[in-house]
């Protein structure tokens, strides 16, 4: 009878909010995990904590994520270790401000963070999983994907470029059982408010999910097979009709001349 091989997800940012709540969720679901961050208390505590909940194996990895050496250092993990067939993009950091308020080494790190480490990790991850035929990216955006705020202009363009990114690589993938989700969320009690122009107690709670909630809706949502999931949008519709009409304008654009209007 054939071994059913373990399965191993890897969890960036996983030492607080949405990272320790999907390292909380997968370990219940069974997954072996590699959480990553640059708090190792943090790390350790949580690994402790679901090996014996649950009876997985856990292993930390002490890596900033805006670094070269992090990076590699996780890519490397990636694309050796062959039991791993979900990676789970969430490590993320938000500057909010307006954008001559921001650092410009600030803006160095978000963009690392957010963007390079996320595109660095899926590719190392991609190769193993495209040769196995197997494996799952789940790359956490952002509603400010949609919208930029005048205090999140660099952050949001951030969160646009990993929806992009996804959906590019989903139609790269189609004809492979290699999955990649993007999640959507909006507010979420989190830690990433803490220290920024906008805590947490400044924002409605009404506004504002519950990490768990979140990420079981996530959760649901991959179970689910969407592409694209917006936990807390009611109306899927919206989702479609922006969706189609960014391929009508993309569509549209395909003409080869000055349109009209500029007399060109
Ligand atoms: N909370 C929200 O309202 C919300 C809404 C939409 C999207 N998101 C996205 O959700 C993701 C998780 O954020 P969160 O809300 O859970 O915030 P959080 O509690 O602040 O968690 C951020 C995680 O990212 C890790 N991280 C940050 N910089 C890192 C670096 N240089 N190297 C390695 N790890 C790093 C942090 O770990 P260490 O500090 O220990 O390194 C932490 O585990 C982010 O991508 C965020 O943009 C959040």
């Amino acid at each position: 009878m054939p071994v059913t091989p373990r399965s191993t997800a890897l969890v960036t940012g996983a030492s607080s909010g949405i990272g320790a709540s999907y390292a909380k969720r997968l370990a219940a679901r069974g997954h072996d995990l590699i959480l990553v961050a640059r708090r190792a208390d943090r790390l350790e505590k949580l690994a402790n904590e679901l090996t014996s909940a649950f009876g997985v194996s856990v292993r930390t990895v002490i890596a900033d994520l805006s670094s070269d050496a992090g990076m590699a250092e996780v890519a490397n993990i990636l694309a050796a270790d062959t039991s791993i067939d979900m990676l789970v993009n969430n490590a993320g950091v938000s500057y909010l401000g307006a954008s001559m308020d921001i650092a410009p080494e600030a803006i160095d790190t978000l963009l690392a963070v957010n963007i390079t480490a996320l595109t660095r990790l899926s590719r190392a991850a991609l190769g193993g999983f495209v040769a196995r035929n197997r494996g799952t990216i789940v790359n956490i955006g952002s509603v400010l994907a949609f919208k930029a705020p005048p205090i999140a202009s660099a952050y949001s363009g951030t969160k646009a470029y990993v929806l992009l990114y996804t959906r590019g690589l989903q139609a790269e993938l189609k004809d492979t059982a290699v999955r990649v989700q993007a999640v959507l969320p909006a507010g979420v009690a989190t830690e990433i408010y803490d220290g920024t122009i906008l805590p947490l107690d400044q924002i409605p709670a009404e506004l504002v999910m519950n990490v768990d909630a979140l990420v079981d809706a996530a959760l649901a949502g991959l179970d689910r097979g969407e592409e694209v999931t917006l936990p807390s949008v009611g109306d899927l519709d919206l989702w479609a009709r922006f969706d189609a009409a960014q391929d009508a304008l993309f569509a549209a654009s395909q003409t080869g001349t000055p349109a009209p209007r500029y007399g060109v």
